[in-house]
This record gives C-alpha cells, sequence and structure tokens, in this order.
C-alpha cells in the first residue's frame, strides 16, 4: 500500500475546494490524509465539510487587538501538532506573516482565482470584468511572502462570454479548481513537484510557466 502525505487544509468559508480534496481523497485518486482543517471563521462551512469527512476541524478567529504575529505564531503551533507534509490554503482569507510563510516555504501551497500575476487581491471576478478582459482563470502556486506572488504551478484558463457575470465566472472558475487544485497536490503528493530556490520543478524539469490549460482540458483531465 503507498504512503498517504498528510495534509491540512486551511479555509475561511464555503470550502468547495475542501471538499473536492476530501472527496478524490476518499476514492483513492488522491494520496493523501486531511490531518486537520484550520479555520478562522467559526461559522465556516468549511468545519462542516470537514466534521462530515471525520477530519478533526479546528477554529482560530483573530480576537480583537491580537496582532498579526501573535496569530501567526498560535497557526504556527497548530499545525506544528497536526504535522503535516503540506499546507493547503483553501479560501484562507487571511494575510499571513514572513516567519510563518518561511517556516513552510515549498510545502505550502494556495488557490487564486485569476490568471496571476494579473489581479491579485480581492473580488477579481469583478475586477476582470469591469477591465473588459476577454479571458480570466485561477492559479496555484507556492506561497511566499510575497502576497498572491508565489512561484506559479498551474493556471487553468477560460474565454468570458458576453453573458458572464460575477457569479457565472466564480462557478466557472470554482469548477476548474476543483480540478487543478487536487492535481497538483497530487503532483506534489507523487514527490513529483517541488520548489527548488525559488523555482518551480515538475517531474524534475523547472517550469518556465506554470501548467496551462483551457476549460474543456480541465474539466476533461481525470487522475493523472
Ligand atoms: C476559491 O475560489 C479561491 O480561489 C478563493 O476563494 C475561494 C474559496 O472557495 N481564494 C482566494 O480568493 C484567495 N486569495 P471555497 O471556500 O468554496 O473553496
Amino acid at each position: 500500500m503507498s504512503t498517504l502525505l498528510p495534509i491540512s487544509v486551511l479555509v475561511s468559508g464555503s470550502g468547495t475546494n475542501l471538499q473536492a480534496i476530501l472527496d478524490a481523497a476518499r476514492v483513492g485518486s488522491l494520496p493523501v490524509r486531511v490531518v486537520s482543517v484550520i479555520s478562522d471563521q467559526p461559522d465556516a462551512y468549511g468545519l462542516t465539510r470537514a466534521a462530515k469527512a471525520g477530519v478533526p476541524g479546528l477554529v482560530l478567529e483573530a480576537t480583537g487587538g491580537m496582532h498579526r504575529q501573535e496569530y501567526d505564531q498560535a497557526l504556527g503551533a497548530l499545525l506544528g501538532e497536526s504535522d503535516p507534509g503540506l499546507v493547503v490554503l483553501a479560501g484562507f482569507m487571511r494575510i499571513l506573516g514572513a516567519g510563518l510563510v518561511r517556516d513552510w516555504e515549498g510545502r505550502m501551497l494556495n488557490v487564486h482565482p485569476s490568471l496571476l500575476p494579473a489581479y491579485r487581491g480581492l473580488h477579481t471576478h469583478r475586477r476582470v470584468l469591469e477591465a473588459g478582459e476577454s479571458h480570466h482563470g485561477t492559479s496555484v502556486h507556492f506561497v511566499t511572502e510575497e502576497l498572491d506572488g508565489g512561484p506559479l504551478i498551474a493556471q487553468a484558463k477560460l474565454d468570458i462570454g458576453p453573458e458572464d457575470t460575477e457569479q457565472t465566472l466564480n462557478a466557472r472558475v470554482q469548477a476548474l479548481e476543483h480540478r487543478m487544485y487536487p492535481a497538483v497536490i497530487r503532483w506534489f503528493a507523487q514527490d513529483r513537484l517541488r520548489m527548488t530556490d525559488g523555482r518551480v520543478e515538475l517531474d524534475g524539469v523547472r517550469l518556465e510557466e506554470p501548467v496551462t490549460r483551457g476549460e474543456e482540458a480541465w474539466l476533461r483531465s481525470s487522475a493523472e
């Protein structure tokens, strides 16, 4: 039997990406074991998803007056107790400080709903529509000290149609994330993906640009 990589997933909200990871792990297409789900929001639905899957859910709220450094220390301690081989940010909406990020460098991934480096930050779907863009998408990257700026691993790209709204873009982007994020985590769990000297290597080859696929290709893709 192959070994399962222990991972911790950090969420702030609905947790549909967490669900995609839990589902892929359950059916055996993703060789990971989710050892903890940590949320900064006590009412995040992601915690309910964790409970339903029998995964420990932990809440670490930022109480009034708590400085980022204190929060990060507490989060670092929680992560230390879970002792994952990979930390997966899945809609975790707090900015993490440099110290914590450095501790987990090369072992922390994030998914961001834009074709990075374009549209870092919040409200990406709205901003993309307002700018009249013809394309949009989502990115998975290693987390570094630069917000939404770490080395890119994979992107899913879609064409924006005249009928698209913030809501339809959100749904289309998330459907792609639910394929792409488990695929990238699988590469890491299979020891095919690593970050060396701030650069991404996949199957021993340094990536000059992220693995980029269109909507159809990601939706068609199964376990690789
Ligand atoms: C995802 O679409 C993810 O790209 C985005 O939050 C959503 C979480 O959805 N992340 C960010 O905006 C991070 N900057 P989920 O809770 O249903 O997985």
